[in-house]
């Protein structure tokens, strides 16, 4: 018998389909509140970004052709406009409409489930500490303040390059809003969701000369605790490194 048929990794697959029969028929999930877009910290002491000055970089095709998960950085530190150019290329609002603010990267329906959060390391003019990307406000929230690589590496299974980047990209899911649209078909959308996002960041990083590694491999609620998050209604999904060379 193949067992792993019978795993979770084949059953969410197979009961997410969508076919012409089921996909209108209610599930048995019940009604679900509609969480906020936009996560803020409004008691936190906050640092506003510089607006990105945009120069001219290499065709998207060179850097395309460059792109490459980089682990090994110097520990000179990056500065606060590029920091800034990062968080506009994952989480940028380019477009407002009455209902929506679009985005840089592609939300399936536009709900924007992920949100971010930073470990500053080596940021000038940023104290070390964590950090909650506002995305309407284009700013940072200081959600602590110290230095957390040592517990984000051990959290990351003891990969240096976590604790050795000048900054460590989090990426949380707030579950709800997307799933009050998708019911249980929105696991599929918020990684993918968060695909996109981490794409743009490693291709701006590499746009800018900087390494960059997305880290799938870390124990979830080590990095939910450090947030703050209940790891349920939003988690832990993703991780990225960047640093300079
Ligand atoms: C979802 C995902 C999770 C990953 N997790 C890790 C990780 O935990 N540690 C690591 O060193 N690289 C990680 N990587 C980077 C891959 O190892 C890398 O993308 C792959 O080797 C291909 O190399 P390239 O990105 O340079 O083309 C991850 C990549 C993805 C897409």
């Amino acid at each position: 018998m193949s067992l792993y048929k019978e795993g979770i990794a084949y059953q969410y697959l197979k009961e997410t389909k969508y076919d012409r029969e089921s996909i209108f028929r209610r599930d048995d999930l019940g009604p679900m509140p509609r969480p906020p877009v936009y996560k803020n910290y409004p008691e936190a002491p906050r640092i506003s970004l510089p607006r990105p000055a945009f120069e001219k970089t290499e065709s998207l095709w060179s850097i395309l052709n460059q792109r490459r998960s980089k682990r090994r950085y110097t520990i000179e530190p990056i500065s606060v406009e590029t920091l800034a150019k990062l968080l506009w290329a994952i989480q940028g609002i380019t477009l407002s409409a009455p209902e929506y603010q679009f985005r840089t990267a592609p939300s399936a329906g536009a709900l924007y489930p992920v949100e971010t959060y930073l470990s500053v390391h080596h940021v000038l003019d940023v104290k070390q500490g964590i950090y909650h990307f506002n995305v309407l406000d284009f700013a940072l929230e200081e959600v602590a303040w110290g230095n957390f690589s040592e517990h984000l590496i051990h959290a990351a299974l003891d990969q240096a390059m976590v604790g050795r980047a000048a900054v460590l990209f989090i990426w949380t899911a707030v579950v709800l809003r997307s799933m009050q649209k998708y019911r249980n078909r929105c696991i599929r959308y918020i990684f993918t969701d968060a695909g996109h996002i981490a794409q743009n960041l490693q291709l701006a990083a590499t746009s800018m000369g900087l390494g960059c590694c997305p880290v799938g491999a870390f124990y979830d609620d080590e990095i939910n605790q450090l947030l703050g998050i209940d790891g349920e209604e939003e988690t832990a999904i993703y991780l990225a490194t960047v640093g300079n060379l």
